[in-house]
């Protein structure tokens, strides 16, 4: 029987050493090591897998080179502007695949008060792969879980876009697409802005444009106001030039109903701008928060603050019911004089009870411009019959017979409007029923 090969060949141990102890555990560890199928297998083993180790963080380093020197990314923030045109930008976008979709629902109320409701997908969080000009993008919504905007409850999102080092230049183009693409879809609109905790949020959907010559004020009124403003808008460089503030507030005063807020409406519409409506007298504006407003309004935006007297009477922030405006008389005075911006600030303010204004409020630099729109005039009567009921000269005359015979003084533009949708397509019997005007609560 021959000798078993795992034993260990003492008489070999002897012969390589001097027989000291040290000379035996050297022999018998290569013994051990060497020839021992189980540990030369693990030794082969573990430098395998360190050269793998090895490979893999060098992978891993040079893919972060890689992706460094090779890739973009660019990053939208949900508070950015651009971030939803983005989304609908890409909803909309031919050549991608999603297979996360999220649902945005718009209520659509027509001109005629019809409603319908449009759904639009848009990518969800998750990854998305989109071509763009031939370039790949990768597309990655993600959601922060922990941070929430805590004017609106939503949590923070950020987009990121990431494409090859080469094509960098798409995302200029593919922003200004998703922007002009937004612009386009409120083109011949009027978007109104509210505020919302301390941002303007639109208010609605974009509004059909109201044409200035819908609202028939006194003549040459708006003839003078469109004039002054759109003189305004073109003298940037003049005020500039003379360290002016670039900034010029009006002020509509008049009777309930003689077209203030329609006109201011229309005027926006005229000049391509949206209005931010402030309302002063809500108690939970305060100081800090108004002046925040005042110097973020969106541009080309009209700021509209509507019955600024109803907020303060004398400087008095209080009324006998109690609290009514968080913001203070002066909190309104600074903002109006600190709007710093390098964009032009047209301000519009309306009011029933002019005498009711503080002084200061009216000083040049504040208001600039003010203008009585009134009750109805001969004028508007005139024109109001003939835009409701177009070439009936003779019976606008008969009209007009009457309502001077009627001694009528305080009629409101929108209680003729009232009348004259009432009779829609019977101005006959809208003569029958001048005498209405005499009362303006008339209900019809
Ligand atoms: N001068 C006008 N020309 C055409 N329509 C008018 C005119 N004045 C009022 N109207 C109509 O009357 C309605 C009310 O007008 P608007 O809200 O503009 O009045 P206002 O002056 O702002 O009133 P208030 O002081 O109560 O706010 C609107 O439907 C508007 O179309
Ligand atoms: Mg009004």
């Amino acid at each position: 029987m021959s000798q078993q090969p795992q034993a260990i060949d003492f008489e070999k141990i002897r012969n390589a050493s001097d027989g000291s102890i040290s000379g035996m555990m050297s022999v018998g560890f290569k013994e051990v090591v060497m020839n021992n199928p189980y540990f030369a297998a693990g030794g082969g083993l573990m430098l395998l897998g360190t050269g793998l180790a090895l490979a893999r963080s060098g992978i891993v380093k040079s893919s972060g080179f890689l992706y460094r020197q090779m890739l973009v990314d660019l990053e939208i923030p949900s508070k950015d502007k651009s971030y939803l045109w983005f989304l609908e930008w890409m909803s909309k976008h031919k050549y991608r695949t999603s297979r996360h979709l999220s649902v945005e629902t718009n209520v659509i109320t027509h001109d005629n008060g019809a409603i319908t409701t449009k759904f639009s997908l848009v990518p969800g969080p998750g990854k998305h792969l989109l071509r763009y000009k031939g370039a790949f993008i990768l597309v990655n919504r993600e959601r922060s879980g922990k941070l929430l905007d805590m004017t609106s409850g939503t949590p923070f999102e950020t987009v990121t876009l990431t494409t090859l080092y080469r094509d960098r230049n798409l995302f200029n183009d593919l922003l200004y697409e998703a922007k002009n693409m937004a612009l386009k879809a409120r083109e011949g609109k009027t978007v109104i802005f509210t505020s919302w905790g301390p941002e303007w949020r639109p208010f609605g959907q974009p509004r059909s444009k109201r044409l200035l010559g819908s609202v028939i004020l006194d003549k040459g009124i708006a003839e003078s106001v469109v004039e002054d403003v759109k003189d305004f808008l073109t003298s940037g460089e003049w005020y500039h030039k003379r360290g002016i503030p670039y900034r010029r507030g009006y002020l509509l005063y008049g009777p309930p109903g003689s077209g203030k807020t329609s006109f201011i409406q229309a005027l926006a519409g005229e000049l391509d701008y949206n209005i931010c409506i402030l309302n002063i007298s809500e108690n939970t504006l305060t100081d800090d928060r108004l002046n925040h407003l005042m110097n973020h309004i969106p541009n080309r935006s009209i700021l509209l603050l509507e019955d600024v007297d109803a907020a303060f009477n004398k400087r008095e922030q209080s009324t006998e019911q109690g609290y009514t405006s968080g913001v203070t008389f002066s909190g309104l005075l600074n903002a109006l004089d600190g709007v710093a911006s390098a964009e032009e600030c047209i301000t519009f303010m309306t009011t029933n009870h002019p005498e009711r204004l503080d002084p200061a409020l009216m000083r040049p630099g504040r208001v600039d411009f003010k203008v009585l729109i009134g009750n109805a005039t001969e004028y508007q009567v005139k024109r109001m019959f003939l835009r409701f009921y177009e070439n009936e000269e003779e019976l606008c005359e008969e009209f007009l017979k009457k309502y001077r015979k009627l001694n009528l003084h305080n009629v409101s533009t929108a209680q003729l409007q009232g009348l004259f949708v009432y009779n829609k397509r019977d101005p006959k019997a809208a003569i029958d029923m001048v005498e209405t005007l005499r009362d303006p609560n008339t209900v019809f």
